[in-house]
Order: structure tokens, then C-alpha cells, then sequence
């Protein structure tokens, strides 16, 4: 049966050129074409998560403009329940993202309505955060609305997710409400240093999050793959070797992936597997929630890859 998944999180209309580098400060440089596509790591992960078969709602807001209504529609496209998703007066969150030849971003988002989401209003979705299998949530909305939906999920016994993107500190109580915490290196560093510079082993950073309180930690390494906790040790998946064209969104399939295997096994390992499929399938396309995959897609490659190991990175004392 198809697991019941909540995404609390943001929606963003994305505004993406295409460019030979990502420009310095102060440069301007002649970038290639544009487009603008729905994005926003949490309608990115909701739209994930459906086309790899799970029922989704999708619990945030936008704006009463026209990137709204698009962003609004597109989600019902992808068979997402919207009932949650708020209308409300000024403008839609927005994302400035540049893709360069390698398949590289950078993104400034300038939050609009996600940023206007309340309390409240996650409050409101109490029944269907009650009835889910899983809650999925990132950090593009205020720390007091994914404090309150972390804070139900708990309550009602819901197994939670986190995407800690983009990094901010985080405290304790709230990660000890965490079942799998998903950062990568820097988001990872910044919420056990209170910094996102210097250099911190992964190992250390992992240990670190489970002496906080986090349940388990899946933390993405980029090209070098996924280390994760696992009863006491610390082990580390290699990542596939993929023709990459744009790699916005890999994230949030992988987070997509990990959430609707582990709803549908409790099984961790094989979930880290899965995940990393469904990311290595989405950054061979272009966009965000463009390049999600479908779940036969991921079935096939599953089926087809050569197999790339795990190894024993280390084992938390
Ligand atoms: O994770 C990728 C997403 O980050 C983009 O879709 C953009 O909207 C930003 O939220």
C-alpha cells in the first residue's frame, strides 16, 4: 500500500539561467537560456515522493499572484492533496538560481509566503500529520512552524525526517525529536559548531548529532556518496557515476527516496540505497522538480547498476 507522507515545507517558483561559470562578487558575466520551473525543497520533495508512489499533502503557503497559482496547480498535476497549501496576500517565494557547465548551482531564495507561514496554520493539519506514515520537513519556513509540525509528528508517534537545508543552528529539543537527520557536510558542521567554515571530520560530526539526541544520521557527501549511523558504527555508501547536467534537487530526491522506502520497509539501509538511486536518476536531468523520477524509473536502474559497495568508515564509541 502507498505510505502516507506529510511535506511541510516551502514552494518556490525557480527563475534559472544557465551560465559557463557561477559568477564572482561584483562580476556580471553572459550567461545561456533561461526558464523558470516550480522548485522549493519542500514542493520538490512532495512532487518526489508522489511520483515514486506515495500519497502525498503538502502543507505550506503561497502567494496570491500568478507563480502561485501555477505552483498550486502543478502540485495537483502531480496528484498532491493541497489542502494545506495557503493562499495568502503578497508574493510567492522565489528562487535565483544559476546552473553552470558542470551541472553546479548557486541559489538565493527570497522566501515571500513560505516565510509567512504560521503556527497556525501547521496546526490546522494536525489530522493528517496524525494519520501519516512519515513527515518530511526542511528549514525554508520560519524555525517556529517546523518546530510545532516536528512537535506533533512526535507527539502522534509519526516518524519525522529532517532535511536541515538551508543550515541554521538547531537545538537540542528539536533534534531529539528527529528520527533521521539528513545534512550534508556543511549543514552537518554548522549544527554541531555553530559554523559552516573550518574542518570537521564527518565522523566527528556524525558522532556529534547522535550524542545530541538525533536517532539515526544520513549525512550526503556530494560525489563521495552517503555516510550514515547504524547500531554504533558509522558506514559509508559510494555514490554513483552519473552524467550530471544540473544537480539542483538532488537533495530533495534523495531525501524523497530515503522517506518513502523507509515508510514502506522501516529499513534504513536499503532506503540509503534506494534514495541514492533516485538521486543519481535526477541529476541527469535538468531542473528540480523536472528531474524527479518515477518510480519505475528508479526500479529499472536499480535493476540494471553496477553494484558500487560499502565500506566501514569508522565505529562511534
Ligand atoms: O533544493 C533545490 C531548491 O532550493 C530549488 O528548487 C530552490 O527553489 C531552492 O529552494
Amino acid at each position: 500500500m502507498s505510505p502516507k507522507i506529510v511535506v511541510v515545507g516551502s514552494l518556490n517558483m525557480d527563475l534559472i539561467v544557465t551560465a559557463p561559470k557561477i559568477p564572482l562578487e561584483g562580476e556580471t558575466i553572459t550567461g545561456g537560456t533561461f526558464c523558470s520551473l516550480p522548485g522549493g525543497k519542500g514542493a520538490n520533495q512532495a512532487v518526489a515522493a508522489s511520483r515514486l508512489g506515495a500519497n502525498v499533502h503538502m502543507v505550506g503557503c503561497v502567494g496570491d499572484d500568478e507563480w502561485g497559482r501555477v505552483l498550486l496547480k502543478n502540485l495537483e498535476q502531480e496528484n498532491i492533496e493541497t489542502d494545506y497549501v495557503t493562499i495568502s496576500p503578497g508574493a510567492t517565494g522565489v528562487a535565483l538560481i544559476t546552473v553552470n557547465q558542470e551541472g553546479n548551482n548557486s541559489i538565493v531564495v527570497a522566501p515571500g509566503a513560505n516565510g509567512r507561514m504560521t503556527v497556525e496554520h501547521v496546526r490546522r493539519a494536525e489530522s493528517i500529520i496524525r494519520q501519516a506514515d512519515l513527515l518530511l520537513i526542511q528549514l525554508e519556513i520560519p524555525m517556529t512552524v517546523v518546530e510545532e509540525a516536528v512537535r506533533l509528528a512526535s507527539h502522534h508517534r509519526v516518524p519525522i525526517i529532517l532535511n536541515p537545508a538551508p543550515a541554521v543552528p538547531l537545538t537540542e529539543e528539536l533534534l531529539q525529536r528527529i528520527d533521521i537527520l539528513t545534512p550534508n557536510e556543511t549543514e552537518g558542521k554548522l549544527i554541531v559548531t555553530g559554523r559552516a567554515e573550518g574542518n570537521v571530520e564527518v565522523e566527528e560530526i556524525i558522532f556529534n548529532l547522535v550524542e545530541k539526541g538525533v536517532r539515526q544520521v544520513v549525512m550526503t557527501l556530494g560525489g563521495e556518496g552517503v555516510a550514515y549511523s547504524n547500531e554504533g558504527q558509522i558506514k559509508q555508501l559510494k555514490a554513483h557515476k552519473m552524467e550530471v547536467v544540473d544537480t539542483t534537487g538532488a537533495g530533495d530526491s534523495f531525501n524523497a527516496g530515503l522517506g518513502v522506502y523507509y515508510a514502506e520497509s522501516g529499513h534504513l539501509a536499503d532506503a540509503i540505497t534506494f534514495a541514492q538511486d533516485v538521486a543519481a536518476l535526477s541529476v541527469t536531468q535538468f531542473g528540480a522538480q523536472a528531474s524527479m523520477p518515477s518510480r519505475r524509473q528508479v526500479e529499472h536502474f536499480s535493476s540494471t547498476k553496477p553494484s558500487h559497495g560499502e565500506e566501514l568508515v569508522d565505529e562511534i564509541k
